[in-house]
């Protein structure tokens, strides 16, 4: 497979001011109570680590922790068989947790993610997804709070990446596969 990068959607800047305006209703949803945060990696890094930042500034009591999948894959399509590679270390039994995703495609991931954490018994669950590709959804599921809806591309940085590659870029990006 091979790939090139195409056009960049969302630039350093646009990227900061998105997650300051996720920032900002978040802190005032939950005002005065504490959130844990959890975040699905690999992709969350960059926006869990921006986001809990912008959380703090705006006075908000945060924890993070993380969960990691597997989702099988055929090229760059969700096949929907999930299996759990690593689980949340801290009890999240009576929190108010906040699920954390870089990108919601067909849902398969973040269906899997809620129904995981759910079954632990939270005080509240939701979810926030930086970008969300709605026309792929499989598994009807909407993020509660959500960056940007973006169309039917493949994108890399900011912590997505295409086989491992290009996660560090700075901005978001479209890339072509071929
Ligand atoms: P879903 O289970 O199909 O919703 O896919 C969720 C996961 O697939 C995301 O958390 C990403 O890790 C990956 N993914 C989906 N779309 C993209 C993309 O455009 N670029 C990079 N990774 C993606
Ligand atoms: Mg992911």
């Amino acid at each position: 497979m091979s790939s090139s990068i195409r056009e960049v959607l969302f630039s350093e800047e646009e990227i900061r001011e998105t997650v300051r305006r996720l920032a900002d209703r978040i802190s005032e949803d939950y005002r005065g109570k504490d959130v844990l945060m959890i975040g699905l990696l690999r992709g969350c890094f960059f926006f869990l680590a921006d986001l809990i930042r912008e959380l703090s500034r705006r006075g908000l009591d945060c924890e993070s922790d993380f969960l990691q999948v597997l989702s099988y894959t055929e090229r760059t399509e969700s096949s929907g068989e999930i299996q759990l590679l690593k689980g949340e270390t801290l009890d999240v039994s009576g929190r108010n947790v906040l699920l954390v995703e870089e990108i919601v495609d067909t849902g398969n991931t973040l269906a899997f993610a809620v129904e995981h954490i759910g079954s632990k018994k939270p005080r509240s669950l939701r979810t926030c997804v930086l970008l969300d590709k709605p026309a792929r959804r499989r598994v009807p599921i909407e993020p509660d709070y959500r960056g940007a809806v973006i169309e039917n591309h493949f994108v890399v940085g900011y912590g997505l990446d295409l086989n491992g590659k290009h996660r560090e870029l700075p901005y978001i990006a479209r890339v072509e596969v071929s």
